[in-house]
């Protein structure tokens, strides 16, 4: 069902965890599967410096996120924001097709960390 890229992922993944110094946090979850997953960034001008993740959910959720993190790593929050679920998959080298929402799941995780950085920022602006 899974490929070995897939799998290697889902066995050994890189990002998994949580993130100490983390300013934008996103959670999100399918309703009709039940899979929760969590991203954690660090982002600093605008740049996405780390990115974890903690995912409640299958093989290709956890393979999902653990790509996105790495894909998201470096890269500015409009290149973030602009990556597709369709990349995700194809980076990892193909889902079957009723797990492609899984890689939508990491997308709208990402969308979800950036917004509450970009809402952690906005606190902060009015603090001061
Ligand atoms: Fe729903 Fe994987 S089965 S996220």
């Amino acid at each position: 069902m899974y490929n070995q890229g897939v799998l290697d992922r889902f066995n050994n993944p890189k990002n998994a965890g949580s993130l100490a110094g983390a300013n934008g946090v996103g959670k999100v979850g399918n309703m009709q599967c039940g899979d929760i997953m969590k991203i954690y960034v660090q982002i600093e001008r605008d740049i996405i410096r780390d990115a974890k993740f903690k995912t409640f959910g299958c093989v290709a959720a956890i393979a999902s996120s653990d790509m996105v993190c790495d894909v998201i790593k470096g890269k500015t929050i409009d290149q973030a924001l602009a990556i597709s679920n369709s990349e995700i998959v194809t980076l990892l080298g193909g889902l079957p097709p009723q797990k492609v929402h899984c890689s939508v799941l990491a997308r709208e995780a990402v969308e979800a960390a950036v917004a509450d950085y970009k809402k952690r920022l906005e606190r902060e602006k009015k603090k001061v």
